[in-house]
């Protein structure tokens, strides 16, 4: 496996009138070239901290990243970015959004070339018919579909996706979901995705990253998702495998979670039959009491 990107003891400090909190500490994570790897975890343990250091949004208080064989200093147009709400300019329309990245990475190509490449991510996500509409005139879903394009339209070395579907009804997620797959599927770019929904991860990951509570979050596990593509939702759903595997990890959220760090989880091991909740429990306070690590209650 060639490591295209390296997080190696990637450790984030923020400073509080506390004085500091090690936020993320040691996180070690190699993804290779062409991965889609899925990061899991409570929130508040630091998911988007440490996405925010490979976007170059964030300064990096220890440890390194490495991408394609250079180290990250900054924020740069090799990473495409997608976040929860797509902040798009309102005064232009969904063609003039994508463009605006376009003709500052393209430069040197000619404007009907550097145009042509935002009709066709455009088209691809599902707008051909309303990019050269306002995000006034968008639905969230479609606004998102604009966010997606544009960030695909970079040509980046890697993408970046910061919990993208998660201000989305269940359906639209599901459609969002696919339009990212089928786009991933065409450009295999690097991608890592924060989300907090295990049957999301399941769908799209080569592999999911379980991170453990903070303060001092770090990778807890990692687990391999063995479902060859292109996948199909119904089919998975009726594997007994998928089940397995969500099991597993809402087993590490509701118990590995906790005790990895020598936390005491919140209502035990016990796991949904249904595969629609996230099964994320509350956001840890910044400095919990420090207790004993208690044993494994499932295994
Ligand atoms: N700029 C900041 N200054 C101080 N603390 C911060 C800052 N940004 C995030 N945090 C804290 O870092 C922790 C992790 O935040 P975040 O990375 O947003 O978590 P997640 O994305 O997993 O929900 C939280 O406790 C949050 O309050
Ligand atoms: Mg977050």
């Amino acid at each position: 496996m060639s490591e295209y990107v390296e997080l190696s003891n990637l450790t984030k400090t923020y400073p509080t009138p506390k004085g500091p909190a090690v936020i993320v500490k040691d996180f070690n994570l190699h993804i290779a070239r062409g991965e889609f790897v899925c990061l899991i975890g409570h929130s508040g343990c630091g998911k988007s901290t440490v996405l925010s250091m490979l976007a170059g949004l964030n300064e990096i208080s220890g440890g390194g990243i490495i991408l394609a064989g250079r180290e990250l200093t900054g924020p740069g147009p090799d990473r495409g970015v997608v976040f929860q709400s797509p902040s798009l300019l309102p005064w232009l329309t969904a063609f003039e959004n994508v463009m605006l990245g376009i003709d500052q990475v393209f430069f040197t190509a000619r404007p009907e070339e550097r145009a042509l490449i935002a009709e066709y991510y455009l088209t691809v996500v599902g707008l051909g018919d309303a990019m050269h509409k306002r995000p006034a005139a968008l639905s969230q879903g479609m606004r998102q579909r604009v966010g997606i394009a544009r960030a695909f339209a970079l040509s980046p070395k890697m993408l970046l996706l910061d919990e993208p579907f998660g201000m989305l009804d269940s359906l639209t997620r599901m459609e969002l979901q696919q339009v990212l797959v089928d786009l991933w599927t065409r450009r295999k770019l690097t991608a890592l995705m924060v989300t907090h929904d295990v049957d999301e991860a399941l769908f799209l990951a080569d592999r999911i990253v379980m991170m453990t509570n903070g303060p001092e979050a770090f990778v807890g596990d990692v687990m391999k998702v063995p479902f060859p593509r292109p996948r199909n939702r119904a089919a998975l759903l009726d594997s007994p495998e998928y089940y397995r595997l969500r099991e597993e990890l809402i087993e590490f959220l509701e118990v590995r979670a906790y005790t990895l760090k020598g936390q005491t989880p919140h209502g035990g091991p016990s796991s949904p039959a249904t595969p629609t909740s996230p099964a994320v429990g509350p956001a840890q306070p910044a400095t919990p009491p420090i207790q004993p690590a208690v044993a494994l209650a499932a295994s």
